[in-house]
């Protein structure tokens, strides 16, 4: 098969080539799948070079998140959820190749109509977004959202679940395009958050000018947002994509009776796995319902993995929306 693989640590996303390496074999609990598409983080750049907290050994494969098809089902499992020729989604290490060996926990079934690239970028922002403002935050009708990088991938994820919730919301970003892009996808309110007058402008917009009644904050902007955050108002930390870890005043938690919630979607697997299939089961239906769709960045396409290099460095620039999907001819495929 066809992958990047890390034999040593790069200095960045250029120096990536892709070579051929012997097909993986499959433990008796694992899929083989044939790889269709590769979705891009930006946690894909800081491990090539050795800057993720948690670093597989070297050598090994580059990437996460990918789509699929079956081509073999795991020897010891007598009821596979899944059969050879499925089209699934999924995320695990070694995205970035032609095939790769995934255990079932880790695989989603295509949604019905979609592309390999639409599905390829949904294992997890799709659930982050829906475990940080369902299971944790409560959303309800009626509620105003706030949300941070609104055209980001989470973001995106976010604006339509809160939609899909009956919420109003307030969506940030810091160009015309990606303004252009999260109201595409639904968000009601948009707001530039280079401008730093943002707080005062998003309470304004509020009822009354009362507050939203969640902060969903992939970026870092938590304690400025406490400023437009109503009484009783839930605010979600889901990154730092600003680059610097917060420090919260206690007292704004205090004085405005509010709560602070962490979401940590890839440790529900370790602490709380019973919330998962609950938490697919609420996206999978919204898809149904027409509410929620992928969210490929499309002012570009990315074809093969020679491309990867090139689609991590846009998504590294901040220039690109969405989820940056590389997509994946097999060997001897010319068009997919
Ligand atoms: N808690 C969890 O379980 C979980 C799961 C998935 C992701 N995350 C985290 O959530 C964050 C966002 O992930 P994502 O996949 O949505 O990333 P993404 O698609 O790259 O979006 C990040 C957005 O952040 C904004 N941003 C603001 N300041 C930035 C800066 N200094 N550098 C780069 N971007 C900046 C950018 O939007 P503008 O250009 O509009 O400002 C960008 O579009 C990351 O920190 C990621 O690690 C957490």
């Amino acid at each position: 098969m066809r992958g990047i693989q890390i034999t040593e640590y790069v200095k960045g996303p250029s120096e990536l080539t892709v070579t051929t390496i012997p097909d993986p074999t499959p433990s008796p609990t694992q899929y083989l799948i044939s790889i269709q598409a590769s979705a891009t983080n930006f946690f894909d750049i800081l491990q090539i070079s050795n800057k993720n907290q948690n670093q597989p050994p070297l050598p090994f494969l580059s990437g996460d998140e990918f789509s699929g098809i079956i081509l073999s089902v795991p020897s010891s499992i007598s009821a596979p959820k899944f059969r050879v020729g499925d089209r699934v989604f999924g995320a695990s290490q070694g995205g970035y190749a032609t095939k790769i060996c995934v255990s079932e926990a880790s695989l989603r079934p295509v949604p019905e109509g979609w592309s390999f690239s639409g599905a390829a970028g949904l294992f997890i922002t799709a659930p982050t977004a829906y475990g940080g403002l369902v299971t944790r935050a409560g959303i309800k009708e009626g509620d105003w959202v706030l949300v941070h990088a609104a055209a980001g991938g989470v973001g995106l994820a976010a604006v339509q679940i809160a939609k899909a919730f009956g919420a109003t919301v307030i969506a940030t970003a810091g160009t015309a395009r990606k303004f252009e892009v999260a109201k595409s996808y639904g968000a009601d309110h948009l707001i530039d958050y280079n401008d730093a007058t943002w707080p005062a402008k998003v309470k304004a917009l509020t009822p009354n000018g009362r507050g939203v009644d969640i902060v969903f904050d992939p970026v870092g902007l938590i304690d400025l947002s406490t400023k437009c955050t109503r009484w009783n108002g839930r605010l979600v930390v889901v990154g730092f994509a600003a680059g610097n870890i917060e420090r919260l005043p206690l007292n704004k938690v205090l004085l405005k009776n509010i709560s602070v919630l962490g979401v940590h979607w890839g440790a529900y697997r370790i602490h709380e796995p019973e919330v998962i299939d609950g938490v697919w089961e609420g996206i999978f239906k919204l898809i149904r319902e027409g509410k929620f769709r992928g969210t490929v960045f499309t002012d570009r396409e990315f074809v093969g993995l020679e491309k990867v290099p090139e689609a991590l460095e846009s998504l590294s620039r901040r220039g690109t929306w969405g989820k940056v999907v590389v997509k994946v001819p097999q060997e001897g495929q010319t068009k997919l």
